[in-house]
């Protein structure tokens, strides 16, 4: 392989262009063309290139976002999308890809593969922490980290005006973001789409709160929670049933997104571009780099978009008891 192409593709993560840079000075560290990619597969399918060499990542380890820039393509999903982007990378000479982003990112490769036998690693980007085959996605420490630091300054007004919070979080259809932070930050309940608390249970456990002598409480919502009430109407509801509450919401939004890096997420990114640059030159394709043990690993792409990322059940114990 003589030219890879890198790109990213769906939502932005913190530890994107940390993953970015190792991508180039892998590449450039083996005498390996390097090319950027805008826009994800929008970019392939436009032919917006950009020769990469060490130097032009300069800078970037310590920036969220994306310098590549991210887009979510319909064009791709076509036959004829793909084919253009093919005849694109083949006229550019670019021979392989690194695509960084979540499952629908990983499953354009696949079919990109498929299709036109092109080598694809991919690197897990996304900070909802939703896919099979690595412990940690690039962003969601640094994500939790965001999310712990809201809600530190959330409970200083919680514990002033002996209020409740219900603090949304971002997790679309996955919980992993709400219940470490969730932890992490001391929250009375944590509400996740794996696991229906039930609306009775939650009203039992506030009262039981108050009771203990609890004069503030905190509840981490997932986005995605399927306790069948969004956050709004799970405030007005407590407020309807629970009259000793003052009750009040805080959806954190996007800014769980952005921000400079964790350093857990730029030790990750750095790792992660380089077994995704090496496993090409070695002749492996349709794998995923994830990390497990410690240790940078390859799961197929294909286990990786099918396979479920798993909560960690212990710290959902873990909760229960430090909310006694
Ligand atoms: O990056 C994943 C995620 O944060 C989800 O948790 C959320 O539902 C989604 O992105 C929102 O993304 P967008 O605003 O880009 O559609």
């Amino acid at each position: 392989i003589k030219k890879i192409g890198v790109m990213t593709s769906g939502g932005d993560s913190p530890g994107m262009n940390a993953a970015i840079r190792s991508v180039v000075r892998t590449c450039a560290y083996h005498n390996v063309e390097c090319v950027g990619i805008y826009r994800g597969y929008e970019g392939v399918m436009e032919g917006d290139f950009k020769a990469m060499d060490a130097r032009s990542v300069k800078d970037i380890i310590n920036k969220g976002g994306t310098i590549l820039k991210s887009a979510r393509s319909k064009e791709f999903r076509t036959p004829e999308g793909r084919k253009i982007a093919h005849q694109k990378l083949q006229d550019a000479g670019v021979e392989a890809l690194v695509v960084i982003g979540g499952d629908g990112t990983f499953n354009g490769g696949l079919v990109f593969n498929k299709e036109f036998n092109f080598p694809i690693i991919g690197i897990p980007g996304t900070i909802d922490n939703d896919i099979f085959g690595t412990s940690h996605t690039l962003g969601f420490d640094t994500a939790l980290n965001t999310v712990v630091e809201c809600i530190d300054k959330i409970r200083d007004t919680a514990s002033s005006h002996n209020r409740l919070f219900f603090v949304e979080v971002m997790g679309r259809d996955v919980g992993h973001i709400a219940l470490n932070a969730g932890v992490g930050a001391g929250a009375e309940e944590i509400l996740i789409p794996e696991e229906n608390l039930g609306l009775e249970r939650l009203l039992e456990s506030l009262q039981r709160s108050k009771r203990s002598g609890k004069s503030s409480s905190i509840v981490v919502v997932a986005e995605g929670d399927k306790i069948g009430k969004n956050v709004f109407e799970l405030k007005d509801y407590v407020e309807a049933n629970l009259d000793e509450y003052d009750v009040r919401v805080s959806v954190l939004g996007h800014m769980q997104r952005g921000g400079p890096p964790s350093c857990f997420d730029r030790v990750l990114a750095s790792r992660m571009g380089v077994k995704a640059v090496e496993s090409l030159l070695e002749g492996k394709s349709n794998y995923m780099v994830g990390l497990l043990n410690n240790k940078m690993t390859l799961t197929p792409l294909e286990q990786a978009v099918k396979g479920k990322s798993q909560i960690n059940r212990e710290l959902l114990r873990v909760s229960e008891i430090m909310s006694t």
